[in-house]
């Protein structure tokens, strides 16, 4: 199962099963899920610390995030929030990791642009639209990017393929982001684990990656306009087995 097929379980997402609009809207389904939960918990939910009091309160409120303030991100918190990244546990200690930081607002202005080109361009596959339908278009997929693309930083995590045991990058990688996550958490920034959302191929492209990494995900790092509330989330007994299943 993809992160596409995951996010069929959304309404906006059923709906864009059957419109040339599904990359497009997959892509803002659980952006627009999220603001609709968070909409409807912020009048009973208290307001979440922007740095939360111990590592419980952490784990507790890291959220993701896609909206951001333009406020710049020190260096020395870039470098704690890596220096946590790597950390992470990994096969045979390899750590194969490359973390690629993004600031410069131009490399961020252009991943945006061609993102909203490939939504344009998979929303009329058969170039059928006119002008004005596509001057409409363009308009909606800018604003529903406009928070994906707010952040002043953007990391790309890679997995090196020419790290001592490449069959353990899948492993390996993933386990630094859940780390990075959870220390920008920390220092009261906000994250998201993007994948399909922008496309590997994109940030590929754009940021000129060479294919000897691979991507695990790209998230933009900043403070967020506000902390979302969480979604819901299943029970804690659904998920232990007690020594037997
Ligand atoms: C493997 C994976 C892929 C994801 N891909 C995307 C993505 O492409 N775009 C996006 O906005 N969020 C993406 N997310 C974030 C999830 O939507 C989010 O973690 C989930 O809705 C739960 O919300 P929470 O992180 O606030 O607990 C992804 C998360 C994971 C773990």
């Amino acid at each position: 199962m993809n992160y596409s097929t995951i996010m069929t379980a959304v309404p906006s997402a059923r709906l864009a099963r059957t419109t040339p609009w599904r990359a497009f809207l997959q892509t803002c389904a659980l952006a627009g899920t999220s603001l609709i939960l968070a909409s409807r918990l912020a009048a009973a939910e208290p307001a979440v610390a922007s740095t939360p009091s111990d590592i419980w309160e952490t784990f507790k409120t890291r959220r993701s995030v896609r909206n951001f303030k333009p406020d710049p991100v020190p260096e020395a918190d870039l470098r704690r929030i890596l220096d946590a990244a790597r950390s992470a546990p990994t096969s045979g200690n390899q750590q194969p990791w490359k973390f690629l930081v993004v600031r410069d607002p131009a490399k961020i202005a252009a991943l945006k642009e061609a993102n909203v080109q490939r939504l344009l361009s998979q929303s009329d596959p058969q170039k059928t639209l006119s002008e004005e339908e596509k001057n409409k278009r363009e308009i909606v997929i800018r604003s529903h990017l406009a928070g994906y693309f707010s952040a002043p930083v953007y990391i790309v995590i890679l997995t090196d393929n020419h790290s001592d045991y490449p069959d353990y990058n899948h492993w390996d990688g993933p386990m630094a982001a859940g780390y990075l996550m959870l220390a920008a958490r920390a220092l009261g920034y906000g994250t998201v684990f993007i994948t399909d959302g922008i496309p590997d191929a994109v940030t590929r492209k754009i940021l000129n990656i060479p294919d000897r990494y691979t991507r695990v995900c790209i998230t933009p790092l900043g403070v967020p306009v506000q902390w979302p509330q969480p979604p819901a989330k299943k029970p804690l007994e659904d998920f232990i087995a007690w020594e037997t299943l």
